[in-house]
């Protein structure tokens, strides 16, 4: 056995409690207010296939790969994103991508893909060395750092840098502040979200994410007229790609669209990855012998020689922590569909109005699905090149509606990650309280320690 594929010792990360007993309508509100993944009882981890009511409406838990396929996949057609769920992120995403149905979802979808393409993300390679390299200069000489926040403010800057060819710090601060503000309140669930029928129902509660909504598009728009005034051919970003992108019938998209889908990439792509960073910088402090042989790979291979895709196969174990740090810690641990067309899911009817749930915090947690689900064990992923292959392994969702960004996420994690261990050390300080994961539109962390950081000599 190599160092590569040593085992780690049984690591057990920290996780919230799963209620002995399914919970009422009432608590599960309250304990889902708090936390989307505080709601879940031991049965849910043990069945595959679960109907209930929730305030009345009927709706089923669906954790069997065959079922999750055929409500991702096969049967897509039949389900739709529930309106109601698009309550805390409409302000941002507006009609984006991510919230589009039917048949202006085909075309957006379609019209988007060569920005997604893997020459497309190897071109933006460069933008995620320089705001690796920027967090790894803004820690240096630092002993200490709350690194949840630090990996918030990299993320937006990749993702800003990806979209615009700006960062963060300087031209983009007035993105970074808002987005901040939209992700500290009114990202959160309310009450009326939970009572809301629609998406435009009970809009009293959905002003703070209008306020803030209406300043995020402003800030968007401003940055697409400039680019207007001053093109910029030699730019290769995803606002470069977003202009040159055309319909079937070979038209330009519109500005309102461009602007729609530029917030969309910002809002669905930095938060998500922040916290991917976050969480798996967690585990590597809980298990310090991987966290070190993850550096030996950086050092073989430092993230400055980065320059195509196929570089990144230099850090198999790293990938593979990201693997298992998306399993443990999926930053987005719930999905939604509400049937549209009646349906039978492996002999289960639904109807119209039905609600499906579909949680990858369930699924990569379900002890029919995994061996050890609740144990930090990234060599599981290690022979495994084609993850998503696995049946219960759906941290980008599944069918034609995965994740768009997939494989920008995890370039942009794996030189982020590699820029920060190529020069610290990461540990929390003894006797730190375990972390633990709250979720509300991604899977955020309960509170944000401060990491030692001790510099690579
Ligand atoms: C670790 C990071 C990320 C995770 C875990 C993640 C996860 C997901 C998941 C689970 C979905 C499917 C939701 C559903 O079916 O209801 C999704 C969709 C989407 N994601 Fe990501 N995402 C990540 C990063 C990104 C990035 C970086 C971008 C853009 C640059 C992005 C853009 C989108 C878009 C536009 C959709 C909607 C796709 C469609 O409906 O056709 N995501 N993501």
């Amino acid at each position: 056995m190599d160092a590569l594929t040593a085992p780690s010792p049984l690591i057990v990360p920290p996780a919230p409690k799963v209620h002995a007993r399914p919970i009422g309508n009432l608590r599960a509100i309250w304990e889902m207010s708090r936390s989307l993944v505080g709601s879940w009882s031991e049965a849910d981890f043990d069945d595959l296939l679960t109907p209930y009511v929730f305030l009345g409406q009927p709706g089923l838990v669906v954790s069997d790969p065959a079922g999750v396929r055929h409500v991702m996949g096969s049967h897509a057609h039949n389900y739709r994103r529930p309106g109601k769920s698009a309550r805390p992120i409409r302000a941002l995403v507006g009609g984006g991508l991510l919230l589009t149905e039917g048949e202006t979802w085909r075309r957006q979808r379609k019209s988007l893909a060569p920005a997604f393409t893997p020459a497309a993300i190897g071109a933006l390679l460069p933008h995620f060395t320089a705001a690796g390299a920027a967090l790894a200069d803004r820690l240096t000489g630092c002993d200490r750092a709350n690194l949840a926040e630090a990996f918030h403010q990299t993320a937006l800057d990749a993702v800003l840098r990806a979209l615009f060819s700006r960062n963060a710090d300087a031209d983009g601060a007035e993105m970074a502040r808002l987005a901040r503000r939209y992700l500290e309140g009114p990202a959160h669930l309310n009450l009326f979200d939970f009572l809301a029928k629609g998406a435009d129902d009970l809009a009293m509660g959905d002003t703070a994410r209008r306020r803030i909504g209406g300043q995020w598009f402003a800030a968007v728009e401003a940055l697409i007229a400039e680019r207007h005034a001053n093109p910029r051919p030699d730019c290769h970003d995803l606002l470069g790609r977003l202009l040159a992108a055309r319909n079937e019938d070979g038209a330009p998209l519109g500005d309102a669209e461009i602007r729609d889908q530029c917030g969309t990439m910002l809002a669905a792509g930095f938060e998500t990855t922040s916290r991917l960073l976050f969480w798996t910088a967690y585990l590597l402090t809980l298990d310090t012998a991987t966290q070190d042989r993850v550096r030996a790979e950086i050092v073989a291979f430092p993230p400055e020689r980065v320059t195509s895709l196929d570089d990144l196969k230099a850090w198999p174990l790293m990938r593979s922590v990201l693997m298992e740090a998306l399993r443990l810690y999926p930053p987005v641990p719930l999905i939604a569909r509400e049937v549209v067309t009646a349906d039978e899911i492996l002999g289960c009817r639904v109807e119209p109005g039905h609600m499906i749930m579909i949680s990858p915090w369930l699924i990569h947690r379900h002890r029919k699905l995994w061996d050890q689900p609740l144990a930090f064990q990234p060599e599981r992923f290690i022979d495994q090149p084609h993850p998503w292959g696995i049946d219960a392994f759906i941290p980008f969702g599944a069918g034609p509606r995965v994740c768009i960004g997939a494989s920008f996420a995890l370039a942009e994690a794996q030189i982020i990650l590699a820029s920060l261990l190529e020069r610290f050390n990461i540990a929390l300080p003894a006797g730190a309280r375990p972390v633990l994961p709250k979720a509300g539109i991604s899977l955020a962390a309960d509170h944000e320690p401060n990491f030692d950081l001790t510099p690579i000599a």
